[in-house]
């Protein structure tokens, strides 16, 4: 540790202050404050509160902005047909090939579910009460047995749940997954600054620190060194999906197969959205690129605007379910730095004042700012969007009650469950609530076979 250097180079950027109590520390505390402040590109900041803290950036819309073409649920014609076909084969092969990973984003807060504990332990089991991990687990189970090749699972934390979620998967035996199937890594985390532009101090020895949004997801594969285990596994591309989506397809061999025949470096399932204003990212085109543009920046005008046949014109919304080519995320990180853009939010930052007394504040006082994986997608050479299915595919846990929340899950777990067993040809109790764990079928087809191969299961 070098002392004067840091002080040095803090005074450089005007962020002197937050070695204020430095001389109230012990030792180790001196350190590891040294430590957390040296992994920080300390001489990027003040561009950084210039362009996001001092000023408001608005997300700018192209002129050219127009809706993103995609592949629809039910192929058009018979040529679709044929090319759906093979790519649900070419799927297949790619996960019995075992060219594929699931990745997780869990290292969010939870705060609108006011769950006090990572998201993924949530019991969101309508009958069995099993969490969000465990579901996803079974998923994994499932599709790794089918073919015939365990999935590696990735799952990303965030210095605020990384050793709960350890732990929470080692008190579970790892839902029945080999341990080293399952590989953790932690996101890194940005500081936060009060809206002058001056870092917040959390503690005499921290800095303020907040995970650095989903976005950090691709500088942390690579430096936890879960981009050196897929190449050693031959993982291609990665499945990825947010924790808080139970229903999110990991496996989907029709959307892999698309994706790789397709060329594409990342992919997106789309959802047709509900209405203008729906809490979907949009999926949109400039200059030849798709991206997603926020629910929050997309401008009303635009939202409302509508197809001669009545439809919205900027139909495709995002529901965080993208396929990434590991070459692609290599590339995007190259030399260790990410080229992402950050985003600003305003939050109530508890912070320490001049006294060293903790503020607990009753306003937003301070600036986060995250970098979001969807501004990744204009950066691919080659993209590709299929639409997903509302109601098997997206049951985000987002709030405690009403729109998004553990209850509307709950509810479609059921409801699609109650499909799947009509389907199979039960007809079910008035009232019955039945949930059928992935374990015995991840997609409608396995759980025909499932039935039909156990007629006993059947028999109540
Ligand atoms: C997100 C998307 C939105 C999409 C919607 C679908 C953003 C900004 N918007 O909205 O386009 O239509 O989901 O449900 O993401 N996470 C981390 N680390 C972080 C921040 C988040 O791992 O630093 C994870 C969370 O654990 C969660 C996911 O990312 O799994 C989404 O984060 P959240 O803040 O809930 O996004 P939404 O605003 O709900």
């Amino acid at each position: 540790m070098n002392i004067d250097l840091l002080k040095t180079r803090l005074t450089a950027i005007g962020q002197q202050h937050v070695l204020r109590y430095w001389d109230e520390l012990d030792e180790a505390a001196q350190q590891q404050f040294a430590g957390q402040l040296e992994k920080i590109d300390l001489e990027s900041l003040p561009a950084l509160v210039e362009a996001y803290v001092l000023n408001r950036p608005k997300t700018e819309i192209p002129s050219d902005l127009e809706p993103a073409c995609y592949f629809p649920k039910t192929p058009r014609d018979d040529a679709q047909k044929a090319l759906y076909d093979r790519a649900k084969q070419h799927g297949e092969d790619l996960f019995r090939a075992g060219k594929i990973a699931a990745l997780t984003v869990a290292g969010g807060q939870g705060t609108r579910l006011g769950f006090d504990g990572p998201k993924g332990t949530y019991p969101i089991g309508p009958v069995s009460g099993k969490s969000l991990f465990a579901y996803f687990a079974e998923t994994l189970l499932f599709a790794g047995k089918k073919y015939g090749k365990p999935i590696t699972w990735y799952i990303m934390t965030s210095l605020l749940n990384h050793s709960a979620t350890v732990a929470f998967f080692r008190e579970n035996n790892f839902f029945g997954l080999a341990e080293d199937q399952v590989f953790f890594f932690s996101q890194g985390t940005m500081p936060a600054f009060g809206t002058d532009g001056k870092l917040l101090l959390g503690a005499k020895d921290s800095l303020s620190l907040s995970p650095d949004g989903h976005g950090g997801t691709l500088l942390a594969l690579r430096r936890s060194g879960a981009i050196d285990r897929m190449q050693k596994e031959g993982t291609e591309i990665l499945s990825y999906f947010q924790v808080d989506n139970p229903l999110a397809p990991a496996i989907h061999p029709l959307f892999a197969g698309l994706h790789d025949l397709e060329g594409s470096e990342m992919s997106a399932i789309m959802l047709a959205k509900t209405g203008p204003f729906e809490k979907l990212g949009n999926f949109c085109v400039s200059g030849g690129r798709t991206s997603i543009i926020e629910y929050s920046d997309l401008p009303a005008d635009l939202a409302e605007s509508r197809n001669p046949d009545g439809s919205l014109r900027f139909l495709c919304g995002s529901p965080a379910i993208h396929l990434l080519n590991r070459s692609f995320v290599e590339r995007l990180t190259e030399g260790g730095k990410l080229q992402l853009p950050w985003h600003r939010a305003d939050k109530k930052v508890p912070y320490l004042d001049e006294n060293g007394t903790l503020i607990q504040p009753e306003e937003p006082n301070a600036v986060k700012l995250e970098s979001f994986i969807f501004d990744a997608m204009p950066l691919a050479e080659r993209t590709m969007l299929l639409e997903g299915d509302r109601d098997t595919m997206f049951a985000p846990t987002k709030n405690k009650t009403g729109v998004d929340s553990a209850e509307s899950c709950r509810a479609m777990i059921l409801a699609r469950d109650a499909q799947r067993l009509a389907d199979a040809g039960f007809v079910l109790p008035h009232g019955a609530r039945i949930e059928l764990s992935p374990l015995a079928g991840v997609e409608k087809d396995d759980l025909l076979a499932y039935f039909r191969d156990n007629p006993a299961e059947g028999a109540w």
